[in-house]
C-alpha cells in the first residue's frame, strides 16, 4: 500500500515507518519536524518526507494514497494546555479537515491516533472502561482527540472506513526519544538520581503500550478488511498499572539485573488523572496480542541511557521544547517563522 503517516517524524512515527517499509508499505511522512527528521534517518533514503504543517495540506499531498495513519499534532496534556486555541486548531480541526480530504480524494481508509485518556477520572476508581462507556473529556488534550473521533466517525460510509486507536501511554525506545512518558520517565530518573518520586501516591490507573505494539497495532487496523475496523474505535494497550507499580516493576527491574537499588518517593498529596481501560475488543477482532513487557522496555532504556544520552537536552521533552521554541517566536518571526 501507500501510506500516509503524518506526524511520521515523531516518537511513535520512527519506530512505526521503518517497520512500515520493512513490511512492502511506500510510505510518505507529512510532518512539521518540530523535532527534526534525524529519527528517520535509517530509511530516509526509502520513504518520501514532506516538511509542513497538516493545516496547509491539500490534495496533492494525498495523491496515490491508499491509506493515512494520522500522528500528527501536540501530544501530551502539557503541550495542548500551553496554548488551547493551537490545540484545537490542530488536533481537532486539521484533523477532521484531513479525515474530509482523504474522503473527498478517495483515500478510504484512515487511521487516527486517539488516547485512553478520553476516559481519565480525577479521582482513580477500580472500574475498566470500554469503548461504549460515555466519555465526555474536559481537559483540551482528551477533549479535542474526543471531538476529532466524533468529527471522523460522522464522515464514515461505504467510501470512508475512519479507525480510532485508544492507545495507552506508551514506553520504550525511540530514535526520537521523549523522556515525558512514566516509564521513560521513571528510567531516567534511576539513571541520573537514584530516585522516583511519586504524587498522590502513586495510586493512579494508566493503560501502558509499548511502542513497539503500538506499531505492530497501527500496521494491523491500516491491513485488517473493512469489515472488522470500519468505523470501530479500539483501547489498545499492553495492561493497566497503577502508577505505584510502574515504580515497583522499574525498580525490581534494575535491581535484578542492573543491581541498582533505588529509593521510592511517595508523597501522599497532589492529583493526577486516572484512567483504567479494558483492551479486550482489539484482541477479539483483530487477535492483538502485546509482545513486549515493560521489564525488557527499561533494560534497553537504561543501556541507552548509559551509552550517554544528553537527558538535559530539551528536545526530549515536549512542553520544555514548546516553550523554547515559543520564546524563540519573536526571533523567527523576524526571520520570517512561525511556531503555531
Ligand atoms: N506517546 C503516547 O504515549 C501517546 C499515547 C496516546 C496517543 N498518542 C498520540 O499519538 C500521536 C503521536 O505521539 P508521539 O508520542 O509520537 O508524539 P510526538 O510529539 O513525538 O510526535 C508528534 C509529531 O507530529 C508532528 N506535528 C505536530 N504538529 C504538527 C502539525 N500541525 N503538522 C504536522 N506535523 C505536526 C511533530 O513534528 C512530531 O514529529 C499523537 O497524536 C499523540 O497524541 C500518543
Amino acid at each position: 500500500m501507500n501510506v500516509l503517516v503524518t506526524g511520521g517524524a515523531g516518537y511513535i512515527g520512527c519506530r512505526l515507518v521503518p517497520k512500515l517499509v520493512e513490511a512492502g508499505h511506500h510510505v510518505r511522512v507529512i510532518d512539521k519536524l518540530v523535532f527534526g527528521k534525524e529519527g528517520l534517518a535509517e530509511c530516509d533514503d526509502r520513504i518520501e518526507i514532506v516538511g509542513k504543517d497538516i493545516r496547509e495540506i491539500g490534495a496533492a499531498e494525498l495523491q496515490d494514497i491508499d491509506a493515512i495513519i494520522h500522528l500528527a499534532g501536540l501530544s501530551n496534556d502539557p503541550t495542548a494546555e500551553y496554548n488551547p486555541a493551537a490545540n484545537k486548531a490542530m488536533n481537532m480541526d486539521a484533523t477532521i479537515r484531513m479525515g474530509e480530504l482523504a474522503k473527498e480524494n478517495g483515500v478510504k481508509r484512515f487511521v487516527f491516533a486517539s488516547s485512553c485518556s478520553i476516559y481519565y477520572t480525577l479521582t482513580p476508581d477500580d472500574q475498566y472502561r470500554t469503548e461504549d462507556y460515555p466519555v465526555d473529556p474536559q481537559a483540551p488534550y482528551s477533549w479535542s482527540k474526543r471531538q476529532a473521533e466524533i468529527g471522523l466517525l460522522a464522515l464514515a460510509d461505504a467510501s470512508f472506513c475512519p479507525v480510532m486507536l485508544r492507545k495507552g501511554t506508551i514506553f520504550g525506545q525511540s530514535p526520537r526519544m521523549r523522556y515525558d512518558l512514566v516509564v521513560n520517565t521513571f528510567t531516567r530518573d534511576a539513571y541520573a538520581k537514584r530516585r522516583l518520586s511519586l504524587h498522590a501516591g502513586g495510586r493512579m490507573w494508566r493503560p501502558m503500550l509499548h511502542i513497539d505494539d503500538a506499531v505492530t497495532a497501527y500496521q494491523m487496523a491500516i491491513e485488517a478488511p473493512e469489515k472488522k475496523v470500519h468505523s470501530q474505535v479500539f483501547n489498545v494497550l499492553t495492561d493497566n498499572f497503577q502508577v505505584v507499580q510502574i515504580a515497583q516493576e522499574v525498580r525490581r527491574t534494575l535491581e535484578g539485573h542492573k543491581g541498582i537499588r533505588l529509593d521510592l518517593d511517595l508523597q501522599p498529596v497532589g492529583v493526577s488523572r486516572s484512567y483504567r481501560v479494558a483492551g479486550s475488543k482489539f484482541h477479539e477482532t483483530l487477535g492483538f496480542e502485546p509482545q513486549f513487557q515493560m521489564g525488557q522496555s527499561v533494560d534497553t532504556m537504561w543501556d541507552k541511557l548509559e551509552h550517554g544520552v544528553d537527558i538535559e537536552n530539551p528536545i526530549y521533552y515536549n512542553i520544555r521544547w514548546l516553550e523554547l521554541l515559543c520564546d524563540m517566536e519573536t526571533r523567527l518571526q523576524a526571520m520570517g517563522g512561525k511556531v503555531f
